[in-house]
């Protein structure tokens, strides 16, 4: 139904401009949220988890372990609806401290028959004043929530640590976790901060942060999400996304560096900058600057999670990202060392009956 059906009627949205359809499901979702009576209708067809799925994962309980990856909901417009779709948690942002539009359009490209997207939006965001503001504004979601936090335009690298830190300051009190992007592809500079000596400074002047915002009860209190961080007065768990393009040697130091400094977890992968695995018919496309996601992304983020828990022992808890197409892509994720998993792609090129068919299918492997 979904490919037969809905997904043409999307792809001709404003004229087969990809953004412009991501924009409309968003805005529709939105709405729905807002309709007394949708979200549980949307939720009995699509919501109904099966049992044995929840896991607690660094402090968290989490109803399924099957989230929504950042970048979709970047500004977190449509929180309600998410839950009602199957997924068990979501990861708002990437937010920047200052609001920005983001790259120049067109910067979202459908590669239909590889099932693949490439994304150059540039943190188009509303920044994290305005996404605290909006956090404010729900209830608790039934759900843990993830705020993915990254580096403003305008702000030199030398000051990126602060840009981060205002951000967290900002977002403290509503995230269950927070993720410090650092593996866009899309800021100049950002992924330099992936290296060992910058990446040491921001983790550490982070978990500083967190750590005094956690002895304050007014910021501490998690006001959206579930409320179901870790006990009283322990920071936050902080996590730091990775892109799949580091060597091996590259990320033993970066895990050396997140277990020094006491990270949560890894979240592998981000979009990749290669280009391998694509079908000839998308070939014309793959030229376009920015990461590329979905299915040439399945192999890449499988091995990076299978190195990362070989390299920690599976010490570091790690949500594997990248290339979710299909139920068996999580459970080779799972496999591989995940403890939860979080998919974007996929439900573009799918739609929600993926979410369902994966809870399904994982709680029956469990
Ligand atoms: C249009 C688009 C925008 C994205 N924006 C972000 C973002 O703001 N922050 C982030 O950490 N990842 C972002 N991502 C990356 C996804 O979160 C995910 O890591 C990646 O797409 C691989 O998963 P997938 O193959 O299931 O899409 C974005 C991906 C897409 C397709």
């Amino acid at each position: 139904m979904y490919r037969r059906v809905i997904r043409p009627l999307l792809y001709r949205l404003g004229k087969g401009d990809a953004e412009v359809a991501h924009e409309q499901t968003l805005h529709g979702l939105r709405r729905l949220s807002r309709v007394p009576g949708a979200v549980s209708a949307l939720s009995r067809s699509y919501g109904s988890l099966p049992a044995g799925l929840a896991r607690t994962v660094f402090g968290v309980r989490f109803p399924s372990p099957v989230g929504l990856a950042a970048g979709m909901d970047k500004n977190g417009i449509a929180l309600p609806a998410w839950r009602a779709l199957g997924f068990g948690f979501v990861e708002v942002g990437t937010v920047t401290a200052h609001p920005q539009p983001g790259n120049p359009k067109p910067r979202l490209f459908r590669l239909v028959e590889s099932e693949a997207v490439i994304n150059r939006m540039g943190f188009n965001n509303l920044g994290s004043e305005a996404l605290a503001q909006r956090l404010a504004g729900y209830g608790d979601l039934g759900y843990p929530l993830g705020i993915s936090i990254g580096k403003s335009k305008v702000t030199p690298l030398e000051d990126a640590v602060e840009d981060y830190v205002t951000s967290l300051q900002r977002l403290y009190r509503y995230g269950d976790y927070f993720a410090v992007n650092v593996s866009s592809p899309n800021t100049p500079g950002l992924r330099s901060l992936q290296d060992a000596g910058h990446l040491r400074e921001l983790l550490t002047a982070l978990h500083h942060e967190a750590a005094a915002l956690s002895t304050d009860p007014g910021a501490r209190r998690t006001e959206a999400g579930t409320g179901a961080a870790s006990g009283a007065g322990d920071p936050k768990p902080i996590l730091v996304k990775i892109a799949p393009d580091l060597t091996e040697q590259a990320i033993d130091e970066l895990l050396g560096v997140c277990t020094e400094v006491g990270v949560a977890g890894i979240i592998a992968t981000n979009t990749t900058i290669g280009r391998t695995g694509l079908a000839p018919a998308d070939e014309p496309l793959a030229t376009e600057a920015g990461g590329l996601s979905g299915q040439p992304l399945t192999e890449i983020s499988a091995k990076t999670v299978a190195h990362i828990y070989a390299e920690t022992g599976g010490a570091l808890p790690i949500i594997g990202v990248g290339g979710i197409l299909d139920p068996n892509d999580a459970s080779r994720l799972f496999d591989a060392g995940a403890s939860l998993v979080q998919l974007y792609t996929g439900l573009i090129y799918r739609g929600p009956g993926l979410v369902r068919r994966t809870n399904r299918h994982l709680a029956r492997q469990l």
